[in-house]
């Protein structure tokens, strides 16, 4: 089998270009004599490497100085955690506010409960099945809040922030796992912003947190692993960072500047999630479930008129070379991952397979 068109949640497609250049310095980095996951983490040759991948997530997210740009383990479920931990000084009397959209900010919220008394929703969308994001209108944030959590695009359910909400002086906290560089974002309007990797930044195992750096160092009682500010203060070097997957990550971010940086991610993310979402629209085989001002350009989930034909239909997708288009467990029906890696001719043989199956089966 050749390289198929992976429209996987996460991990997800990666660009050729990458892996090809991971394949050739497989044996040999550089001029070390051996593979960048032999190497020492403090070698000169992989501190080069790590500080590369720093700068360019600096350069494309454009992170104003006075923030830490922190590489961890953990995934961002281990971030549900560490935010209300790091962020709160006083957790039995302090709150913090959820915004709830989706199941990985009901994961987080769950988190958040397990770390602080009062923790508030301060909106929901599950009473519509997650299909939209709150407006700014239906956030009722609590101006004392320790700071407001938001899932800025909802993996599972395919729906995604069109604007960054306005939290006041309460630290705005947002997880951008499944968006992040795939449009541009204001980071001086957050207080923290984290994502593991593997979506648009490179493969699992390494997880950025971007965080506001007058937000550091509030508890001195947390385990140090579990302590922003030990990383910050080491550089993300505490302890042997994932080394490999952060120089995947740095391959990814040169691959993304190389092609034309975030704005122009945008501009091509846009372009393959319209089409995909006019052909869902245009067809009365296939449905989309979410709201179409909210839906996501990374997450596209339908559903099939007759789903006793979704086996059928991911079946009949795989012997085309279209793989790992079955929703969530949660949820069922379909989901096309269109991530910055995804090419456009990935979305085009998608649309074409969809319109074929609909002519035969539909
Ligand atoms: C939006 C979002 N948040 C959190 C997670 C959990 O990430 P991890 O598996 O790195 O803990 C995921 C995983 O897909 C996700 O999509």
């Amino acid at each position: 089998m050749g390289r198929v068109f992976n429209f996987s949640a996460g991990p997800a497609v990666l660009p050729v270009p990458v892996l090809e250049q991971a394949r050739d310095e497989m044996l040999e980095y550089a001029d070390s004599g051996m593979s960048v996951m032999e190497m020492s983490h403090r070698s000169k040759a992989y501190m080069a490497i790590i500080a590369k991948a720093e700068a360019l997530l600096r350069e494309l997210l454009h992170i104003p100085e006075n923030y830490a740009v922190l590489l961890l383990q953990g995934g961002a479920s281990l971030q549900f955690s560490m935010i209300p931990m790091n962020l709160l000084t006083d957790p039995a009397h302090q709150s913090v506010d959820y915004v709830v959209t989706g199941s990985w900010a009901e994961k987080a919220i769950e988190e958040a409960r397990r770390q602080c008394a009062d923790v508030r929703v301060a909106a929901s969308t599950k009473a519509v099945n997650y299909a939209r994001i709150p407006s700014q209108a239906e956030l009722t944030c609590n101006p004392g809040a320790a700071y407001c959590h938001i899932t800025s695009n909802n993996t599972i359910f395919g729906t995604e922030y069109h604007y960054t909400p306005e939290t006041g002086a309460v630290p705005l906290v947002a997880d951008i796992s499944s968006n992040v560089l795939s449009r541009p974002m204001d980071i001086a309007r957050f207080g923290l912003l984290y994502a593991g990797a593997q979506k648009n930044l490179g493969p699992s195992g390494v997880t950025v947190v971007i965080v506001r750096k007058d937000l550091l160092g509030r508890r001195s009682d947390l385990p140090h692993m579990l302590d922003y500010k030990i990383h910050a203060d080491a550089g993300s070097m505490f302890n042997t960072p994932p080394t490999y997957a952060i120089y995947i990550l740095g391959l990814v971010l040169q691959w993304t500047k190389d092609q034309g940086g975030v704005a122009a991610m945008e501009q091509r993310n846009v372009r393959k999630a319209a089409k995909l979402y006019a052909a869902i629209d245009g067809s009365s085989f296939y449905h989309c479930p979410t709201e179409p001002i909210s839906r996501s350009r990374m997450n596209v989930p339908f559903t099939l008129a007759d789903a006793g034909k979704d086996a059928l239909f991911l079946a009949e997708a795989k012997k085309v070379g279209l793989v790992t288009l079955a929703g969530h467990r949660s949820v069922g029906g379909m989901r096309a991952s269109l991530y910055n890696a995804m090419p456009e001719e990935g979305v085009d043989a998608l649309i074409g397979f969809m319109a074929e199956f609909e002519r035969v089966h539909g």
